[in-house]
């Protein structure tokens, strides 16, 4: 008889966004008559089409596709190395960061990179992750056996929790305890907030103390307008031998439809075995990549490329402002509610206290019931989320102007 695996059986809810889905259909369903008003600021998906030096690039990539001349079957499991080499050149080492080609790896999305880094880790490592979260930290180190049963209140036995709170901003310092791997997201997805160039230095150097594997994911990085705030764990000096890094092409090109991002493996990030020796990872993730995939598909590459050509540049540019740009109004209709708010100054997440006596989920209700607002309840990050919601900026304006009208259904 096949036996499952049956972590799968400790995860304590449904993933977070399908949840959502399933709330709002039964809503509409229920309301048919409102099911038309509904504004989804929930899961953060883009609106706005695609950039055009991309829908250009994807189309010549089809039509290589229908000549002999120029066909292209299986490409390198880790990307065609024009855009290897544009995304190192473009991402990294313009901005002065020591990143070689072969050190970027091509993916469908930092979403399946976070959850494949654990096939390349060992079992029994002791796992940090913040509170919030980005669910899909927690639930594959779950479904990877990293951790315990299920305790009261939707926490993990096993992870160690770095909260997140209004005293600090919503960037955790390291634990007093040693962690064989902690994941960073910065800018935050949920909370928006960003982490000083000193905060990212003391997660590296307390990486190098225990021998930490920091796995930074960086999807959000091109919102960050303020210079002063690293956009990438490359910036600070020591990361290239402590950190994996995870970047999206879904929330700077808007490809949460087309599929694309990378991991950064730098050659001199090394783990350890049972023996003692030290092994970089390049390796293992190298031969991971050759074995379980056939990577990109040639037009999904080249609409990548194009990000990085001038016009493409200029349309990621105008893209991510349009959604701060979003973002700002939402800020501003929360606060003229009296309620406080983190992020969505460098990142598209507008993090929200609940009114008082609120609780997150309820307040899922009030605007869902009420406003056919869909947001995101900080519960369903994490029990530090718990008093707080999330509003996605990706959306269009018009729908953002709405939404910030009828906000004013938390004010009672
Ligand atoms: C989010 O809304 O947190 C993200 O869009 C979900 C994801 O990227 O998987």
């Amino acid at each position: 008889m096949a036996r499952i695996n049956e972590h799968f059986l400790k995860l304590s809810a449904g993933y977070l966004f399908p949840e959502i889905a399933r709330r709002v259909q039964g809503f509409a369903a229920a309301h048919p008559a409102l099911a038309p008003r509904i504004i989804r600021c929930g899961i953060g998906d883009v609106t706005e089409p695609l950039p055009h030096a991309t829908i250009k690039a994807l189309h010549a990539a089809v039509d290589d596709l229908a000549t002999h001349e120029r066909f292209k079957g299986y490409g390198p499991a880790t990307g065609h190395e024009f855009v290897r080499a544009a995304i190192a050149q473009g991402d990294f080492r313009s901005r002065g960061m020591d990143i070689a080609d072969d050190e970027i790896f091509l993916s469908d999305g930092s979403k399946p990179d976070a959850s494949a880094a654990l096939e390349i880790l060992g079992s029994g490592n002791r796992i940090a992750v913040p509170d919030p979260v980005y669910p899909v930290y927690v639930d594959t180190n779950v479904m990877a056996g990293n951790t315990g049963p299920a305790l009261e209140g939707g926490r993990y036995q096993g992870l160690a929790y770095l909260p997140g709170t209004p005293g600090n901003g919503f960037v955790a310092d390291p634990p007093t305890e040693a962690v064989d791997v902690a994941y960073l997201c910065f800018p935050n997805n949920p909370t928006g907030a960003v982490a000083t160039r000193a905060q990212l230095e003391a997660w590296v150097a307390y990486a190098h103390r225990h021998g930490t594997i920091l796995l930074f994911d960086a999807a959000y990085e091109a919102y960050v307008r303020d210079p002063a705030v690293p956009r990438s764990i490359y910036e600070i000096p020591g990361a290239r031998e402590v950190a994996m890094e995870f970047r999206s092409f879904s929330k700077n090109g808007g490809f949460t439809g087309l599929r694309c991002g990378y991991t950064v493996c730098p050659k001199s990030l090394m783990g350890t075995t049972s023996t003692g020796d030290r092994v970089p990872l390049h390796r293992l993730w190298s031969r991971r990549w050759a074995t379980c995939s056939n990577g990109v598909s040639w037009p999904v590459q080249c609409a990548a490329a194009s990000l990085y050509t001038d016009e493409g540049q200029r349309e990621v540019k105008a893209l991510t402002d349009f959604y701060l740009a979003n973002a700002a109004l939402l800020r501003s209709a929360v606060q003229g509610l009296g309620l406080r708010c983190w992020g969505g100054t460098n990142a598209p997440y507008v993090w929200v206290e609940c009114p008082e006596g609120l609780l997150s989920w309820q307040a899922f209700d009030l605007l869902l019931e009420k406003a056919q607002v869909v947001i995101t309840p900080g519960a369903g990050f994490g029990s530090c989320g718990e008093g707080f919601f999330r509003i996605s900026a990706f959306n269009s304006r018009a729908n953002i102007h709405e939404t910030c009208e009828r906000l004013a259904v938390l004010a009672g």
